[in-house]
């Protein structure tokens, strides 16, 4: 029996690439920049196993190209960048990485309010500039973080990750989801709220729920128009959750005090954007997980998907689990 083909389509940490390795023919595109459209079609056809990246779109075409094909392990937890429904009716797992990436990307969600409410953009900007000649009573001053509220939307793990930090903070805190937690509430310290008192009464206001159509664009001009004057907007979820002119307008127009974004629509954020020329607009390049010990953790689990999926074993964290019900595509490895 021939040994297993696998591409991974980035260089993932060793950690990863090693396991792969053990049990697979293993091609990886080394390059900055994601394979060009063409490029990853072409080691589609040729391969049992995908180990993709959020920067690459699975959808119905890549998964007809090649009845060989028998799983997807995507180096993200999040996984819009896929057509599951269309894997699944294929008989495609698809794997992905929760849970190892919950506090680093919580880390740098809180670390963006932080920096946000504490205008420490434009301090850099202001000691670089030669600008700084004195201690002065009004210099730079930003808002409280201790004490302030924060309304969480979305309270999955990275969404309660942000309670644990914010209760050291002795924030206020309400969270927005889908479904109460009620379980949850007491021990977080955490309320319930819906959209609009979300909105109305945070000062910070954090992203954390999943792209999908209900979701996108959920920070619209109206959305904004609810929030306080003086409240921050914080997303490290993914960019079209944010209305980007919206966004612009708000800040510009002053119905918000500012914005933290580890992520943009589009991704990455042209460089002719306005928001990159607003100072109370923070934006960082889509680093919310990236800790060595993290991106490493995020490798291992994306290596394990794979290589059960190859083997035909249920994959450890796989997205579309009723696939195992409908029955996964058999192959001839
Ligand atoms: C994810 O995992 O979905 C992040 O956006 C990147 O780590």
């Amino acid at each position: 029996m021939r040994k297993p083909r696998i591409f991974v389509t980035r260089l993932i940490p060793d950690e990863g690439l090693a396991m792969i390795r053990d049990v697979a023919e293993m091609q990886v595109w080394e390059d900055e920049l994601p394979p060009p459209r063409d490029v990853l079609l072409q080691h589609v056809r040729e391969v049992d196993g995908l180990v993709s990246l959020l920067t690459d779109k699975i959808d119905e075409e890549l998964l007809d190209l090649n009845p060989q094909l028998k799983v997807v392990s995507n180096y993200a937890v999040g996984f819009d960048n896929i057509n599951i429904p269309a894997a699944t009716v294929r008989g495609i797992p698809v794997g992905n990485t929760p849970g190892v990436l919950t506090d680093t990307t919580a880390d740098l969600a809180f670390t963006l309010l932080m920096a946000s409410a504490r205008r420490i953009q434009e301090s850099i900007a202001y000691v670089h500039a030669g600008k700084w000649k004195t201690w002065g009573p009004k210099l730079l001053t930003g808002q409280d973080v201790h004490g302030a509220t924060l309304g969480i939307v979305g309270f999955g793990r990275i969404g309660q990750g942000m309670a644990r930090r914010a209760s050291g903070f002795g924030m206020r805190v309400f969270y927005h989801d889908l479904s109460r937690h009620k379980e949850l509430e007491d021990s977080l310290g955490v309320k319930y709220a819906d959209m609009d008192t979300l909105l109305r009464e945070s000062d910070f206001v954090t992203l954390h729920t999943d792209l999908n159509e209900s979701t996108r664009h959920l920070m619209n001009a109206a959305a904004f128009a609810k929030m306080k004057r003086t409240a921050f907007v914080i997303n490290t979820a993914r960019g079209p959750i944010v209305d980007p002119q919206a966004l612009y307008d708000a800040l510009k127009t002053g119905k918000i005090a500012g914005a933290a974004l580890d992520v943009t629509e589009p991704e990455p954020i042209p460089l002719d954007s306005p928001l990159l020329k607003l100072p109370n607009c923070l934006i960082v390049p889509h680093i919310a997980s990236a800790s060595v010990a993290t991106r490493a953790k995020m490798a291992q689990m994306a290596a394990a998907n794979v290589v059960a999926g190859v083997r035909g074993d249920k994959l450890p964290t796989c997205v579309n689990p009723e696939v195992y019900e409908k029955g996964i595509r058999k192959t001839n490895t």
